[in-house]
C-alpha cells in the first residue's frame, strides 16, 4: 500500500462501477479514506468490503445524484462521518445516446440531472467546507465527449460541454481559496455505460466501434485521477484528456 493520499478524505460517486470503483479502490490503496456513493446497495455493499479486506476504510453512502438534495446529503454525510471532505471526484454519469429526431426528452432532462445538475449539486455542497480550511479538491469527470460532438450524442456532448465550462468557470472562482478544481476527459472506456445507451442501433455502432480498438480501462483512468489529487498544493492539473492509443476521433 503506497500512502501518497494518507489522511486524505474522499469522496467518490458513482463508486459501484467502472471508473468511479477502479478510483475508489486506488484511493484506498494510496491511504485515503473513502465514502463511496451510487444507486446500486449491493454493489456498494461488496466495493467497501474489498476496500476494508485491504486495511482502508470505507463509507457508503446510497443515493440519487439526479436528485440534487441526494446529492448534496452524500457530500454532507461524508463530512459527519470522516469530519471533512478533501477530494470530491464527481464522476456518477450516465450515456443515452441517439438521434435528436427520435429523442425521448425525459431522458435526455434525467441526464442532465445526473451528468450537470448532481454534479454541481455536489460541489456546491462541499465548497463552504473547503474554503474554510483553504484546502480541497474537485474532479470532474468529462469526456472527448466534452471537447468534440458526434452524431446521436447531442445531449451527451452537451452535458460534457457543460461538465468542461462548469470546471473551467469554477476553477476561476475558488483559486484564491486554494481549491483545486481538475477536469478528466477520457475517450473509450471498458465499462458499463454503454450498456444503458437505450437505442439499438447507436449501441451496437458505438460497441463495434469501441470492439475496434485496445479500450482504456477503469484503472487507466483511476492512476490518473491519483496522479492529479497527489501533487504537491501549489499544483493544479487542469485537466487531463486521455485516448487509447487506438482512438481517432
Ligand atoms: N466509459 C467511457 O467510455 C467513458 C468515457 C468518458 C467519460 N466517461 C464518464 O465516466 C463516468 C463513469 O462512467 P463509467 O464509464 O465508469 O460507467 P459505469 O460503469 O456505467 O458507471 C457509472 C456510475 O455512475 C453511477 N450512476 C449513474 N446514475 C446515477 C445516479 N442517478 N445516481 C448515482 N449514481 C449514478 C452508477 O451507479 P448506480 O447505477 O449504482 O447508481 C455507476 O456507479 C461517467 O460520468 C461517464 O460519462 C465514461
Amino acid at each position: 500500500m503506497s500512502n501518497e493520499l494518507q489522511g486524505r478524505i474522499a469522496l467518490v460517486t458513482g463508486a459501484s462501477s467502472g471508473i468511479g470503483l477502479a478510483t475508489a479502490l486506488a484511493f484506498a490503496k494510496a491511504g485515503a479514506r473513502v465514502a463511496i456513493a451510487a444507486r446500486r446497495r449491493d454493489r456498494l455493499d461488496a466495493l467497501a468490503a474489498q476496500i476494508r479486506e485491504g486495511g482502508g476504510e470505507a463509507l457508503i453512502v446510497t443515493a440519487d445524484f439526479g436528485i440534487e438534495a441526494e446529492a448534496q446529503r452524500a457530500v454532507h454525510e461524508t463530512e459527519r462521518a470522516f469530519g471533512r471532505l478533501d477530494i470530491l471526484v464527481n464522476n456518477a454519469g450516465v450515456m443515452y445516446l441517439e438521434p435528436v429526431i427520435e429523442a425521448d426528452l425525459a431522458r435526455w432532462r434525467r441526464m442532465f440531472e445526473v451528468n450537470v445538475l448532481g454534479l454541481i449539486a455536489a460541489t456546491q455542497a462541499a465548497l463552504p467546507g473547503m474554503r474554510a480550511r483553504s484546502d480541497g479538491h474537485i474532479v470532474n469527470i468529462a469526456s472527448t465527449a466534452g471537447r468534440l460532438a458526434t452524431p446521436n450524442a447531442a445531449a451527451y456532448a452537451g452535458t460534457k460541454f457543460a461538465v468542461v465550462a462548469f470546471s473551467e468557470s469554477l476553477r476561476k472562482e475558488v483559486y484564491r481559496d486554494r481549491i483545486r478544481v481538475s477536469v478528466i476527459e477520457p475517450g473509450v472506456v471498458e465499462t458499463e455505460l454503454r450498456d444503458h445507451i437505450g437505442h439499438p442501433a447507436t449501441q451496437k455502432a458505438i460497441n463495434d466501434w469501441a470492439d475496434s480498438m485496445r479500450q482504456l480501462q477503469p484503472d487507466d483512468v483511476a492512476r490518473a485521477i491519483v496522479y492529479c489529487v497527489s501533487q504537491p498544493p501549489h499544483v493544479c492539473i487542469n485537466e487531463i484528456l486521455m485516448r487509447p492509443t487506438d482512438q481517432e476521433r
